[in-house]
């Protein structure tokens, strides 16, 4: 299903990146052995290590005639004005007798830009959060990735001010996420994702809860088996996606989505249970069944579809038993029709059988309502018959106490 709810929630998070913002501060360590980081489009000096002061030095640009047009040396030192990408290279400064004097890899690109970030939860304990960066910058690039829990209880308040800060965990085996370990789920995070590069760092701020990012994986082992004996049944049985830890307080709930292999449209029931029986299967057509899960309170996002499955449900024995009389276009044989029909759009085919579905289905309603106006006018009538009972009980106690009061005197008159 493409429910809008789903969508919803990812626009919510990305809402709820209320403050983005960018800080300049050049890190140290980047550990690589002679280069030079400068940033496109500023002035980058290159200067001269090993030149002793006034004397000429000559800068030469490897693999290339001649240094980048507009380039000047200030005192020993190379200088690029408004240094396009291409100016990046290798540079080397000599003396006057053509000496090695010094050399520098230039490695020129982008401060980082504010990152895209978004954060999912398959589970109540932990949180991921991915990233991507919004802008090439041709340089090295790494992340810091903590968070601060904003809204504690009131223990923790007093305890502790300024709100928890720990590492959001960076797995190296899975490059652009960290986690949180052991989240509450009732506590909002905020968390601050930062790239860094040798020119600078942009962070950007993200303030998530537990309950509107929660999204838990598939339900597994999905298995659709036909009922004996019942030919419009299917059998659906599925288990928990096994990283949904099982606690009797968060539980799961379930949508299950079925049509017959040849159609397109998708009929979606749904329940509390680890199983359901399809009760409006076709006879003898091949049906496909999916299954997503949600957190049982409504909290967050349904889960992706499961991997199909697939059965057909048995015949029907009226139609099996009278399918000898090639005759009688009976339910059953309109029913298998399309799946043998070459014919891609067999949904015409079905049409008698869906018209009498339908013509079923509206006698049982038609049933139901008279069955319901009948029930509505026997209560009404009951009732109007008790209230005028009721009426006439106090007439009648009023006459037989007139009658009480008007004895005595008729007795003292005499
Ligand atoms: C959540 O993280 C903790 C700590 O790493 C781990 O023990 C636990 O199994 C995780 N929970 C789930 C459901 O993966
Ligand atoms: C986000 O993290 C970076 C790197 O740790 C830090 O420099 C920056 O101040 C943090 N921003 C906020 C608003 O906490």
């Amino acid at each position: 299903m493409h429910s809008p709810t789903r969508g919803l929630g990812r626009v919510m998070v990305f809402l709820a990146a209320a403050l983005a913002s960018a800080s300049l501060a050049v890190p140290e360590g980047w550990g690589e052995e002679g280069v030079q980081y400068g940033q496109v489009g500023t002035d980058v000096t290159l200067s001269c290590a090993g030149a002793r002061a006034g004397s000429p030095v000559q800068w030469r640009r490897e693999g290339a005639a001649a240094l980048p047009e507009g380039s000047a040396i200030h005192q020993g030192a190379l200088v690029l004005p408004h240094a396009s990408l291409a100016a990046a290279g290798t540079y080397s400064c000599h003396g006057e007798d053509g000496s090695l004097l010094h050399a520098v890899s230039l490695r020129l690109g982008h401060l980082p830009g504010v990152p895209f970030v978004s954060c999912r939860a398959s589970d109540y304990e932990n949180f991921s959060c991915s990233w991507t960066s919004s802008l090439e910058t041709f340089l090295p690039t790494r992340y810091i990735t903590t968070y601060r829990k904003k809204s504690l209880t009131g223990e923790e308040k007093r305890r502790n001010k300024s709100g928890h800060v720990g590492p959001c965990l960076q797995d190296p085996s899975r490059a652009g996420t960290c986690t949180v370990h052991r989240s509450e789920f009732w506590s909002s995070y905020r968390l601050n994702i930062t790239e860094v590069n040798p020119l600078g760092s942009s962070f950007r701020l993200l303030d998530i809860t537990m309950q509107a990012i929660i999204k838990p994986d598939p339900p597994e082992g999905l298995v659709v088996e036909p009922v004996p004996l019942a030919p419009r049944r299917l059998y659906v049985s599925w288990k928990y996606p096994a990283s949904w830890p099982k606690e009797p307080h968060f539980q799961l709930r379930f949508r299950l989505q079925y049509r017959p292999v040849i159609h397109r449209s998708w009929s979606v029931v749904e329940t509390v249970n680890l199983s359901e029986v399809i009760t409006d299967a076709f006879a003898g057509l091949e049906h496909v069944v999916q299954v997503s899960a949600k957190d049982f309170l409504d909290a967050g996002n349904w889960s992706e579809w499961s991997a199909e499955a697939r059965a057909t449900p048995v015949r029907d024995p009226a139609a099996t038993a009278s399918e000898g009389t090639t005759t009688d276009a009976s339910l059953e044989s309109l029913a298998e029709e399309p799946s043998q029909a070459p014919n891609p759009e067999p949904i015409n085919r079905s049409d008698p059988l869906e018209k009498m579905a339908i013509l079923v289905s509206l006698g049982i309603f038609a049933f139901f309502i008279l069955a319901a106006v009948l029930v509505i006018t026997i209560l009404i009538w009951l009732r109007v018959r008790k209230h005028s009972k009721d009426e006439t009980k106090p007439h009648n106690f009023l006459v037989a106490a007139t009658h009480l009061k008007a004895l005595p005197r008729t007795q003292i008159l005499p």
